[in-house]
C-alpha cells in the first residue's frame, strides 16, 4: 500500500482537511493542505467546510480547531502530542489569579487548554499579542502563561502586566551564548526569534516574529543567511520557499519532541479509523468560544 495514496485517497473520500503547524515533520507539512502558525491555523480551522480536521500539531491546536468548529469531527494522530507551556496552568489558577486581581482583564496565550481559555476573556498568540493587550479596556493585564511572551508584550504596552511564570522548554533551550557564538561564524545573518525566547536572547534579535512572521521576514529580506531562533522543524519550510537562501538553527537543542509524535503512519490511521477524536464539553466549549472569537476580531499585524 502506497501511504500517501491512501491519504490523499480518504482525505477526499471523506472530505478532511488536513493543517498542520509549522513545528510538524517534513512528511507531514508536505501533505498537508494547509500549513500555518497558531492563529493562521485557528482562522482556517474557522473557516472550512470539510467535514472532517485532522490537525497536526499539539493538543490545544486540536482543541481551539473543536471549539471553532463543533459540528466537525476534529483529529489528533497522536494523543501524546501536547504542550509543556500549556500544562504550566489549570483553571483552578485561573480562578484564584481572578480572586486576586478582580479588576484585571484576563488575556491567555492560544497555548491553553480549552478550560483555562474559557476562565479568560480574551485570547492572543505570538503574532498578535500586542494587539490584543492593547485592545482590552482594563488597566492592568494578567497575561498567561508565558513568561518570556508577555515581557516582550509589556515593552509595548503602557498597561501593568502581571505574567505566569510558565515557558516553553524548547525555546528556553536557546542560550545567549549559543546565538552570540553562531553571529562570529556568521557575522552577515540576520538573527530572527520567536518571542517565547527568553529576553536576554531577543535583546540580539534582528527580528521578533511568530513562525508565520519569521517565514514572512526572511522571503522579503534581501540577506542570503538568517540564523533560525524558534524550533528547527520550521527550517524545512524555509528552505522549501526561499532554495537560494542559508538557514542556521541558532541551536540544535530547539527540538519539540510533542510536535513529532504526529508521523505519516499516524496520519494515515487517524483518516482511516476516525479517531483518536478531540471533544470539549460544551459549557466549556461556549465560554471558550468567546475567548477565541474576541481575539478572531482583533486584526492580525506582523
Ligand atoms: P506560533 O503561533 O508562532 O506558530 O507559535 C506557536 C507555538 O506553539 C510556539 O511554541
Amino acid at each position: 500500500m502506497d501511504i500517501t495514496e491512501e491519504i490523499n485517497r480518504l482525505r477526499v473520500e471523506k472530505r478532511a482537511v488536513i493543517l498542520a503547524h509549522n513545528y510538524q515533520l517534513p512528511e507531514i507539512q508536505d501533505i498537508a493542505d494547509f500549513v500555518g502558525d497558531s492563529l493562521e491555523l485557528s482562522r482556517k480551522a474557522a473557516t472550512t467546510d470539510a467535514k472532517i480536521i485532522v490537525f497536526c500539531g499539539v493538543h490545544f491546536m486540536a482543541e481551539t480547531a473543536k471549539i471553532l468548529s463543533p459540528m466537525k469531527t476534529v483529529l489528533l494522530p497522536d494523543l501524546r502530542s501536547g504542550c509543556p507551556l500549556a500544562y504550566t496552568i489549570t483553571f483552578e489558577d485561573v480562578k484564584k489569579l481572578r480572586l486576586e486581581n478582580p479588576k484585571a482583564a484576563f488575556v491567555c496565550y492560544i497555548n491553553t487548554s480549552a478550560d483555562v481559555k474559557a476562565e479568560c476573556d480574551i485570547c492572543c498568540t505570538s503574532s498578535n499579542a500586542v494587539d490584543v493587550v492593547n485592545s482590552v479596556s482594563a488597566e492592568t493585564v494578567v497575561f498567561l502563561p508565558d513568561r518570556n511572551l508577555g515581557n516582550y508584550v509589556s515593552k509595548h504596552t503602557a498597561r501593568k502586566m502581571i505574567i505566569w511564570n510558565g515557558f516553553c522548554p524548547t525555546h528556553e533551550n536557546l542560550k545567549r551564548e549559543d546565538v552570540v557564538e553562531l553571529k562570529k561564524i556568521y557575522p552577515a545573518a540576520k538573527f530572527v526569534a520567536h518571542p517565547e525566547c527568553t529576553s536576554d536572547v531577543l535583546e540580539l534579535a534582528d527580528k521578533i516574529a511568530s513562525t508565520s512572521g519569521i517565514i514572512k521576514y526572511v522571503k522579503t529580506e534581501s540577506s542570503q543567511s538568517f540564523i533560525i531562533g524558534t524550533e528547527t522543524a520550521i527550517i524545512h519550510r524555509l528552505k522549501k520557499e526561499n532554495p537560494d537562501k542559508n538557514f542556521i538553527p541558532a541551536s540544535r537543542k530547539m527540538f519539540c519532541p510533542n510536535m513529532k509524535y504526529n508521523n505519516i503512519e499516524s496520519l494515515y490511521e487517524a483518516l482511516a479509523n476516525e479517531q483518536p477524536e478531540i471533544d470539549v464539553p460544551e459549557k466549556i466549549r461556549e465560554k471558550a468560544f468567546l475567548t477565541i472569537d474576541r481575539m478572531l476580531k482583533i486584526g492580525k499585524k506582523d
